[in-house]
């Protein structure tokens, strides 16, 4: 036993890989990832049961508030056949209440199951638990500040699903980009591709830090800051709009300040919207988009997207597993 491909890139094979940041992906990566998503919304769709996890269990350690990504990761697990571990706040409920340490926990979990998906508040965390882990692949749900990396997978998809490719698009990221790890991933996922154009719509004090947008230029991708909805490009192929993150703010009366400059509403987004675009939002939102948008033809985030994640995670955890 033992881990048998330690390589951290995916580099075509995905068996018995950790999965922890989009530096990892190729084009070719991330295209074979795709072909998969066919016959997981088969799967999906169809009531029957599936046996492609058969034997297999995954344990979902989150000790960060989840709905959508432990969800989804559970709804994955058991759609293929698979069956789950499931331990929500840790901190409360497990022995880390007692004073366990991470690599305690790590590797107590790796002997009940064949796959952990982790979400922790400290960035950087997942990869700890991937260089604990002896024999088991590591999935980061969310490490704090750092990445989000499946999530970033089903974006591309929903963003490759409207417009066929994931070159030469221009897109809008909104929000909250210091912290927002889902806009980390994201962009490192877009800058993979040639000619694509990234404005960032965020107040002054919640941009990209200064040498991660320096890091993000570097791979190609173009990123135009800016702080004022008046300067949204008109041709966006879509937006990603994001909720600020409150639980990262040391002083509440800075979150305060700096919380829902941009609201989408019917009237911005005919102000500042085309009729081709996408709107998209990792979710949970907390007033940054408007409820009266929900059922407009571009909004995809409650549906498209949403759904788009379960197949994502479906298709990911049978191909770490060997099984597809
Ligand atoms: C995101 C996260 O946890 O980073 N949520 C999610 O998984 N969809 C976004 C957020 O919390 O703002």
């Amino acid at each position: 036993m033992g881990k048998t491909n330690k390589n951290w890139q995916i580099n075509g094979n995905f068996k018995s890989k950790d999965i922890i940041s989009l530096d990892q992906f190729s084009t070719k990566d991330i295209e074979i990832l795709f072909s998969k998503i066919p016959l997981m919304k088969d799967i999906g769709a169809n009531a029957k049961p599936c046996n492609i996890l058969d034997g297999n269990i995954v344990t979902l350690i989150f000790y960060e508030p989840s709905s959508r990504t432990f969800g989804s990761f559970s709804a994955a697990v058991k759609q293929l056949g698979g069956q789950t571990v499931e331990i929500q706040n840790p901190q409360q409920f497990s022995s880390v209440a007692k004073g366990e340490t991470l690599a305690d926990t790590i590797r107590v979990f790796e002997a009940y199951c064949d796959v952990i998906v982790i979400r922790h508040p400290n960035k950087g965390a997942a990869q700890k638990a991937a260089d604990i882990a002896g024999f088991i692949p590591i999935v980061n749900g969310g490490d704090g500040v750092g990445e989000h990396p499946t999530q970033a997978l089903y974006d591309l998809y929903t963003i490759y699903e409207k417009f066929g490719r994931l070159d030469n698009l221009t897109g809008v990221l909104a929000g909250d980009l210091l912290n927002g790890r889902t806009i980390h991933s994201l962009i490192r996922g877009l800058s993979l591709y040639p000619n694509n154009n990234l404005y960032l719509l965020s107040p002054k004090e919640l941009r990209l830090k200064k040498g991660d947008f320096s890091n993000f230029s570097k791979k190609g991708i173009k990123l135009i800051e800016i702080s004022s909805d008046k300067d949204i490009p008109k041709n966006a192929d879509f937006w990603y709009w994001t909720r600020v993150q409150k639980e990262r703010f040391k002083n509440i009366a800075v979150y305060e300040s700096v919380k829902n400059k941009f609201i989408v509403t019917a009237q911005f987004l005919k102000e500042h919207g085309n009729k081709n675009m996408i709107l998209m939002h990792p979710l949970p939102r907390v007033g940054e988009i408007l409820p009266e948008v929900d059922n407009d033809y571009r909004s995809v985030y409650l549906t498209r997207q949403t759904r788009n994640g379960m197949y994502i995670r479906m298709a990911l955890i049978a191909l770490i597993l060997g099984k597809i």
